[in-house]
């Protein structure tokens, strides 16, 4: 399954959801970009000026990434893959890839969902430094201000949730991600939910659908 949507659509919520309720393998290029950029690896490295600018980073270090990830963990399990691929080259190069595997991207979701909404919710976005719990500070805020609920530890914000750098990310969404809208509809697999909705009603609209 292949999550689609701007940023701030809640594609990560809901991939955590389906990953702990429904025990789906959730491969999201946005957090293993930034394990990398923490370790300070090769991808890392290539990576961070793009993350932080809020541009893509190039096709070739994120196809060959995933690619990687597919192989080694997703052959046996259903996979959602959060924010991959966001370009139709990206897209063209994973179906090839996974048609060798005898693999296919039989659902893809696009989280149709506003603009004043998605600003909302990435200024207001807190992560946990240990575990990658994801809070926000009004629509789902910790018990304790800029602690973890689940491990105590240090609440963040991410470097590109400001605002200049969150409307180059919709930039970017609207003129390479959006056209992949069309890519998947015509393959005859597209479903839309609104991500405006709370994260509970838009899982059960994405149970109902899966
Ligand atoms: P990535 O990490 O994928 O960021 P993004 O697509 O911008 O998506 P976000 O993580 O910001 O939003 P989300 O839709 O997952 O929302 P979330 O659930 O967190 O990518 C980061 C960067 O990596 C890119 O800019 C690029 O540089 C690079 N990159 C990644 N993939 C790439 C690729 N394929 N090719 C090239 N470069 C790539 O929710 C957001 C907030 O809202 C949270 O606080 C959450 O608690 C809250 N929330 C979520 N859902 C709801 C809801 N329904 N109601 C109320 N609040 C909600």
């Amino acid at each position: 399954m292949v999550l689609l949507g701007p940023p701030g659509a809640g594609k990560g919520t809901q991939a955590v959801m389906l990953a702990e309720r429904l025990n789906y393998l959730h491969l999201s290029t946005g957090d293993i970009l930034r394990e990398n950029v923490k370790q300070g690896t090769e991808i890392g490295k290539k990576a961070k000026s793009y993350m932080d600018k809020g541009e893509l980073v190039p096709d070739d270090i994120v196809i060959e990434m995933m690619l990687d990830e597919i192989k080694t963990d997703a052959k046996d399990r259903d996979f959602i893959l959060d924010g991959f691929p966001r370009t139709i080259y990206q897209a063209g190069k994973i179906d090839a890839a996974l048609e060798k595997l005898k693999l296919d991207i039989d659902l893809v979701i696009y989280f149709k969902t506003s603009l004043k909404i998605v600003l909302f919710r990435l200024t207001g976005r807190r992560l946990c430094r240990e575990c990658g719990e994801n809070y926000h500070i009004v629509n789902m805020p910790p018990k304790k201000e800029g602690v973890c609920d689940k491990c105590k530890s240090e609440l963040y914000r991410r470097k590109d949730d400001v605002e200049e750098t969150i409307k180059k990310r919709l930039e970017v969404f609207e003129g390479q991600t959006k056209e992949l809208i069309d890519y998947y509809k015509g393959k005859g697999v597209l479903k839309e939910i609104s991500g405006d909705l709370d994260a509970e009603e838009v899982y059960e609209k994405l149970s109902v659908i899966i």
